[in-house]
């Protein structure tokens, strides 16, 4: 897989966000030109970030003002293409950022400071995050929460419960609130960091990750469900074949899919200690064994006393896809940058990709998989 060589932005042209609805592009605080780009090539162009006072019309998401002088620097040195939802999408250490993600990844950057005992939970966008988030939070609080019939779980959102680190905590400011989290110890958190661009506070730290990937043609699908959901009804929906294209280039968010996936499976050969890599298909079909594998590597295995309470069964049950999906705060509720939470959850399967890809893009994407994963001893 290879990603198309975008030119830097030269900083004194402004750009016109393709295929947005007009008041979309003045909420961007994007200044007009006649200037245009096609869906597959690198933007020349650079944006301007300011506050538009439409802007409060968007979703939090979508909006992409109150950039840092640092971070203006950076976008107009950096190779942009047009986002899938968000107008750009910013190539930054090797992964594709949007422009209001790229400046929490900054934050997060200079401002994180890990603890040994934290524990991280990582995927690329769709890989089941929500799914490890709750596992992980009723595992590691089950002494707290021992009662699954009245359980934060069926009152809050596993991403409220286990914040995003770069996309939660250091979405909307400088300084994170860690209040809600700092009670439980160990701290978790959620992110779509690749290894690369962690802290350096998480890299020289002992704490643990724990990697979470899925077969890339349903992620692809999960993800171009997703992010259609996400596009306002002006936007209209993105083609799927635009996106695959974009996906197989690696211009996704995060993306590139596969060079995400092998720093973190090199990351866990390396250091078995401190990652744990799994993947979504073997939770789906050993989910108990594979719970079992977690509690063991973050140090809390279950005892044969708990074994004999089916304490896995409740939690396993507790994070299922049917009853989390049809909580009422699942269906109502939305995260405070405004994606409703019903958007994280779809069908929940393995294999869902060929209900919607022809055979010869399942095929170009099996072969870009077998390419980059060839001798790494990773397989999908
Ligand atoms: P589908 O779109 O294929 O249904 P993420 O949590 O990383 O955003 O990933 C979302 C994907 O995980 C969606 O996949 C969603 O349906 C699925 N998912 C959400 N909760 C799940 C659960 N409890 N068990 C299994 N899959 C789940």
């Amino acid at each position: 897989m290879s990603t198309t060589e975008s030119c830097p932005l030269p900083t004194d042209h402004y750009l016109q966000p393709v295929s947005l609805p007009k008041f979309l592009q003045q909420d961007s605080g994007l200044t007009p030109t006649p200037e245009k780009s096609s869906s597959n090539q690198a933007i020349k162009t650079m944006p301007t970030l300011e506050k538009n006072p439409d802007s409060d019309l968007l979703p939090k998401y979508l909006r992409e003002e109150g950039l840092t002088q640092e971070c203006r620097e950076l976008i107009s040195s950096l190779p942009t293409e047009k986002g899938w939802v968000a107008n750009f999408l910013h190539k930054y250490q090797g992964f594709w950022h949007t422009t209001r993600q790229l400046q929490a990844v900054l934050t997060c950057q200079n401002h994180f400071q890990a603890q040994d005992s934290d524990i991280f939970l990582v995927t690329t966008p769709k890989s089941g995050t929500t799914w490890l988030k709750a596992i992980v939070f009723a595992l590691m609080n089950r002494v707290r929460y021992p009662n699954f019939k009245n359980h934060p779980l069926l009152a809050e959102n596993p991403h409220v419960l286990v914040p995003f680190l770069e996309l939660g905590l250091y979405i909307d400011s400088q300084i994170a609130d860690f209040t809600t989290i700092n009670t439980t110890s160990p701290r978790l958190f959620g992110t779509h960091l690749p290894l690369v661009s962690l802290p350096d506070s998480v890299k020289n730290s002992g704490c643990k990750l724990v990697y979470l990937c899925r077969d890339p043609k349903d992620t692809f699908v999960s993800l171009w469900h997703f992010t259609n959901k996400l596009r306002i009804k002006d936007m209209g929906e993105n083609s799927i074949e635009e996106t695959f294209d974009k996906f197989c280039r690696g211009v996704s968010l995060y993306g590139p899919f596969w060079d995400h996936v092998l720093g973190y499976w090199k990351e866990s050969l390396e250091k078995p200690q401190r990652v744990l890599f799994l993947k979504y298909e073997e939770m789906k079909e050993q989910p108990k064994v594979e719970l079992m594998k977690l509690a063991k590597f973050l140090g809390c295995p279950f005892s044969s006393e708990e074994e004999q309470r089916n304490v896995m069964d409740d939690i396993l049950k507790l994070c299922s896809f049917d009853s989390l999906s049809n909580l009422e705060v699942n269906k109502t509720g939305k995260l405070s940058s405004g994606e409703e939470y019903k958007a994280f959850f779809r069908r929940g399967e393995v294999g869902d990709a060929k209900n919607h890809l022809t055979p010869q893009m399942m095929e170009k994407m099996d072969k870009i998989t077998r390419e980059k994963l060839h001798g790494t001893g990773l397989m999908f």
